[in-house]
């Protein structure tokens, strides 16, 4: 796979160089507050590896999505506050509205090796998400190399992901290079048996994947409402439940082509049921996939976890992505729970990714006993589409 074929960050002569790192700094917020700092962990790696080898560290990403102009709701200021107590030092916040302005450049000329500062959010400039090139170079003005850690972007061609590389020798650090071995053997050569467990509530989300990993798969576990989608074109009774009605034609044929090519797809056993989407009205597990008319399917129910349980018990390689019910609420996220846990129990290499996946595993705990919690939603869900990132194939060749 070209991915695997780009500058390390270990490649580049970093020593008394100006870096510009690319991170994912797109955490959870709440009131202002950081509610969940895992991409700002996982970035330190990098960030210290550069100080230790005495880089000038130039920090920047993207925070939400503000309106292509500044917006102090989208400051980088919080992050800038969190990174300086992570790595024990003062990272100082650049806070020019424009990203690459005076502050950034006077920071800059006063660096000394080790220092590590931050840029404004790169989505104040109109031109970043177009992958605008004159803040492309405006950016690599700053600096004298170019890595890119940021997977959880790597799918979006941005002046500061993809463009910048155009102007500077540039490689990838530590966070991208993990989950592109990691996630890329799963699909190059995995241990089998491999298991997919799919979720959440769109088949038309993950047509894609299914496709590309129908090719790889073992087994082929769907959850989440996007069974029901399948669940309709098998003609099991789905009630009122949530179907893409335009997509159960897909939902056959991609049925079809799972038996043509021999992988066991396993749609739900049996449900966790309701009138309303809603946690107030009474429910029960039906007892077997069928919904009842004026039902809708809201978890999948006990024996369905039973089965998934079954399935993934002799699994080597499980790649997880998506919810299998409505996590939201306590009362339906057992299913998610539940796979959750037993991805925690097994002895393969467990890959787990999306939003609502990987926040299960974490609050439960469970997030040291799996293999690699990927920190892309969009990005790991395209690169297990098999398509290339284009912040990844942006950066210099080996
Ligand atoms: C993400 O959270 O998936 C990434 O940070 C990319 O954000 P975006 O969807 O706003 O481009």
């Amino acid at each position: 796979m070209s991915m695997l074929n780009k500058k390390r960050v270990y490649d580049l002569d970093v020593a008394d160089k100006k870096v510009l790192v690319r991170c994912d700094f797109n955490v959870p917020m709440e009131d202002g507050a950081i509610t969940d700092d895992r991409r700002i962990v996982s970035a330190l790696e990098t960030i210290t590896y550069l100080t230790e080898h005495d880089a000038k560290v130039i920090l920047m990403s993207h925070l939400g999505r503000p309106d292509k102009k500044y917006d102090p709701t989208f400051s980088m200021k919080p992050i800038a506050k969190r990174l300086s107590e992570l790595l024990k030092k003062e990272v100082p916040l650049a806070e020019d509205e424009n990203v690459v302005g005076e502050h950034a450049k006077e920071l800059v000329s006063n660096m000394n090796k080790g220092d590590v500062i931050l840029l404004e959010n790169v989505r104040f400039v109109k031109g970043e998400t177009k992958n605008d090139l004159e803040f492309a170079k405006a950016l690599a003005s700053l600096a004298d190399l170019y890595v890119n850690d940021a997977f959880g972007t790597a799918h979006r061609a941005h002046s500061s992901t993809a463009g910048v590389a155009q102007f500077l020798p540039s490689a990838m650090g530590f966070l991208i290079e993990k989950e592109v071995t990691v996630m890329g053997k799963a699909l190059v050569n995995p241990d089998r048996p491999f298991v997919a467990i799919l979720g959440g509530s769109k088949v038309s989300d993950k047509i894609s994947v299914i496709e590309n990993l129908l090719d790889k798969v073992d087994t082929l576990v769907i959850g989440g409402a996007m069974a029901f989608t399948f669940a309709k074109a098998i003609g099991t009774k789905v009630g009122i439940s949530k179907v893409e009605e335009d997509k159960v034609e897909v939902a056959a044929s991609l049925l079809e082509r799972a038996k043509e090519k021999g992988v066991r797809l396993i749609l739900p056993l049996d449900y966790h049921v309701t009138t309303e989407f809603s946690d107030a009205t009474e429910s029960f597990i039906t007892d077997d996939a069928n919904i009842p008319d004026g039902y809708m399917g809201l978890d999948i129910g006990d024996k369905t976890i039973q089965e998934f349980e079954a399935v993934l018990k002799n699994a080597k390689t499980v790649v997880w992505n998506g919810p299998m019910g409505v996590f939201e609420m306590d009362k339906y996220a057992v299913g998610t729970k539940a796979v959750a846990e037993i991805l925690s129990h097994l002895d393969a290499v467990t890959i787990v990714g999306g939003g609502d996946s990987t926040a299960a595993v974490e609050k439960l705990g469970y997030a040291d006993s799996i293999t690699h919690i990927s920190t892309g939603g969009g990005a790991s869900l395209e690169f297990l589409e098999g398509k290339v990132l284009p912040g990844i194939d942006a950066i210099s060749d080996r």
